[in-house]
């Protein structure tokens, strides 16, 4: 049961499963004053807020850890990348992601993965993963493993065709979110003094800019209402959506690790420019942030069009 849960009772966390019922005190009678203290609400409160605080820095050591599990999520995605052509499941990639974490020695999953090829794209929570890659499709992978309590999370956007080269339409609208993932991170330093939400806001007017640059004519409010509907971004550490009590208002200090993750879904609207109509796609990195620059703790997921291709063109 989830120490978050409104059911949770300390009572029943403190008294062992045993039938004696007072084994983690020496007398019956301490047992008893402690739950006689604990059970007037007015001597307790929940502990939450202060534990978020201290986990919203990471030490040196935690960040370690972080960047292994980065790397080793980074390189099951790399991969799958390998893997993917046209005809193969997104089940199957999926199986192949967490084989390679398992290989590398992650505890489990941090979360229930995506694997959505051509239209599944533009569902953001889409997690069948039970479709067949088609020829000129890209495949979103949002996927990320636990490594000793650790949770990393990535999104990848891949070709799925045979020669594995993205079409022109699906490489210009995949780098324009490239330089949007790489213009915020250039932002995610304590020294410049962002928040989350001021790093969300200038996600937003780099995306304006880069789909005006692509032909897109956006109304008041279209871009964040349908084209991008999801934040910049969250803190990431021993949850997948860490310290939730650590508000988006708060400037990144040092240590402090979140994700940065612009995404863009068209729909097959006549609304938007042909050639993009029904593409869906996302890039998320996981950064550390320094005083003066960052960690990119997802650095081996490739990323750059080349990168990908050229380990795209690797396929058997
Ligand atoms: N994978 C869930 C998220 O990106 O927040
Ligand atoms: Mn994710
Ligand atoms: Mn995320």
């Amino acid at each position: 049961q989830s120490l978050r849960s409104p059911r949770f009772s300390i009572h029943e966390f403190l008294a062992p499963s045993s039938p004696s019922g007072y084994d983690m005190f020496v007398r019956k009678t301490d047992f008893d004053n402690v739950v006689k203290l604990l059970s007037d609400r007015r001597n307790t409160h929940s502990l939450e807020r202060e534990m978020d605080v201290l986990r919203s820095c990471k030490s040196k050591n935690e960040i370690k850890v972080m960047r292994q599990a980065g790397a080793i999520s980074g390189k099951a995605m790399s991969q799958v990348m390998r893997a993917v052509q046209p005809g193969m499941e997104e089940a199957q990639a999926q199986a192949l992601f967490e084989y390679e974490c398992a290989l590398r020695g992650a505890d489990r999953q941090a979360y229930v993965p995506v694997f959505a090829s051509g239209k599944n794209a533009l569902m953001i929570h889409y997690v069948r993963n039970d479709c067949v890659m088609g020829e000129r499709d890209v495949m979103s992978v949002d996927a990320g493993c636990e490594f000793r309590g650790y949770a990393s999370d990535i999104t990848r956007t891949m070709p799925t065709s045979s020669d594995g080269r993205f079409t022109s339409p699906q490489r210009d609208l995949y780098e324009a979110l490239l330089r949007t993932l790489k213009g915020c991170t250039a932002l995610a330093t304590a020294r410049q003094g962002y928040t989350l939400s001021a790093l969300h806001r200038r996600s937003v007017e780099m995306l304006h800019a880069e789909l005006r640059d692509l032909g897109f004519h956006l109304g008041f409010g279209t871009l964040e209402r349908i084209l991008y509907p999801h934040y910049i971004g969250h803190w990431l550490g021993i949850d997948l959506h860490d310290t939730s009590t650590i508000e988006r208002s708060t400037r990144l200090q040092e240590g402090m690790v979140l994700t940065i993750e612009p995404g863009i879904y068209v729909p097959d609207d006549p609304a938007y420019p042909k050639a993009f109509r029904g593409l869906g796609m996302r890039v998320e990195d996981d950064v550390a942030v320094g005083y003066e620059d960052n960690l990119v703790l997802s650095a081996e997921a490739p990323k750059e069009v080349a990168d990908i291709e050229a380990v795209c063109a690797q396929r058997v």
